[in-house]
């Protein structure tokens, strides 16, 4: 059996590594402006989650919204309130943007009533990013569980559309259950991809499900890579982050090299309103992108 690491413990050669230079401070413009947007297209995609195509009512203003993978919007429904939410699409797609959306309370409920043509408005965008150009000639293992797989759609995009500038892709998804599973009608296209490989596991599989069994780090045991080349993405609840981060530290992963997405209540999405801290850090800007490194040293983070 493999001796899962204490997440304090630095026996490995490989995690002593500089600190990362990953942008910290998210880059904040245009904070103030609300964007106007339609919703142009919904797709069901669970009984809970639902993708929604979205676009700028004036061309211009994509100009000033150029985003990267990790980020999130501020996404406001009119009469409701406002939400943060994770681009889940490509940021080189530059006419709509998908935000994946789990119906959860008061303003997803009524967003997940909207119809196409319906108004909404953006702000942002907002928060750190996977520091995808760092990754770049290394092996990426990209990692959900659940409704983790919106936010990591944006990683997986650009990983797709820039192949020859990383080596080999683990992508590692796990479910509850088979009918729990988000966008498996892209599955058979990334795993055509040259040197990406899809893995999909559920917890509790139904009669048709042929594929394994199990908890998400199951699917480590048959992953071997370099550890000293490789960096890791994580999105998924917080439970999921101790288990697989602690494994992949086990493997010689350096926690600095692996990242993470932290959800807090967010009401302002800038810095302003203090609702979002993490002992002296706020999740909107100084997140919620963070590596497991800083993440095992901010107290209550997970
Ligand atoms: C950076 C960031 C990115 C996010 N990305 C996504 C995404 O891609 N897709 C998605 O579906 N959701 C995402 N969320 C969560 C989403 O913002 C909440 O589900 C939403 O704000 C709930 O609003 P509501 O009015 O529908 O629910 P409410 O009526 O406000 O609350 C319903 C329930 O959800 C809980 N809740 C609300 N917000 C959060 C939160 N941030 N974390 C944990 N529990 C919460 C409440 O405590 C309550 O129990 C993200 C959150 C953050 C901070
Ligand atoms: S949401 Fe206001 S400070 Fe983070």
């Amino acid at each position: 059996m493999k001796k899962i690491m204490h997440p304090y413990d630095i026996t490995h050669e490989t995690d002593m590594v500089e600190p990362l230079d990953y942008n910290r401070q998210s880059r904040l413009k245009d904070v103030d402006r609300s964007f106007k947007a339609e919703i142009t297209n919904i797709i069901r995609l669970t009984d809970m989650e639902k993708l929604f195509q979205i676009r700028m009512v004036d061309d211009n203003d994509w100009q000033r919204f150029t985003f990267l993978p990790g980020q999130f919007v501020m996404l406001e429904l009119p009469g409701y309130g406002e939400i943060p939410i994770s681009f889940s699409s490509s940021p080189t797609i530059k006419s709509t943007i998908e935000l994946c959306i789990r119906k959860t309370g008061k303003v997803t409920e009524a967003l997940h009533r909207a119809k196409r043509g319906g108004i909404v408005g953006l702000r942002g965008p907002f928060g750190t990013y996977f520091p995808m150009e760092q990754m770049k000639g290394h092996n990426i293992l990209l990692i959900a569980g659940g409704l983790g797989l919106a936010p990591l759609r944006a990683p997986i995009s650009y990983v797709i559309e820039n192949r020859a500038d990383f080596q080999n892709v683990n992508i590692l998804y796990g479910a509850r259950d088979p009918s729990n599973l988000l966008f498996d009608y892209q599955y058979e296209q990334w795993n055509r991809i040259d040197d990406i490989t899809l893995q999909v596991i559920v917890e509790n599989p139904n009669k048709a499900w042929t594929g394994p069994v199990g908890m998400i780090t199951k699917l480590l045991d048959d992953v071997t890579v370099p550890p000293d080349q490789t960096y890791a993405i994580v999105c998924g609840p917080p439970i999921m982050f101790k288990f697989v981060c602690n494994r992949l530290n086990a493997m010689g992963i350096p926690m600095q090299r692996m990242f993470v997405s932290l959800e807090r209540r967010m009401h302002c999405g800038m810095g302003k309103c203090c609702r979002c801290n993490i002992g002296s850090s706020y999740t909107c800007i100084d997140g919620p992108v963070f590596d497991f490194w800083t993440v095992m040293n901010l107290k209550e983070a997970i």
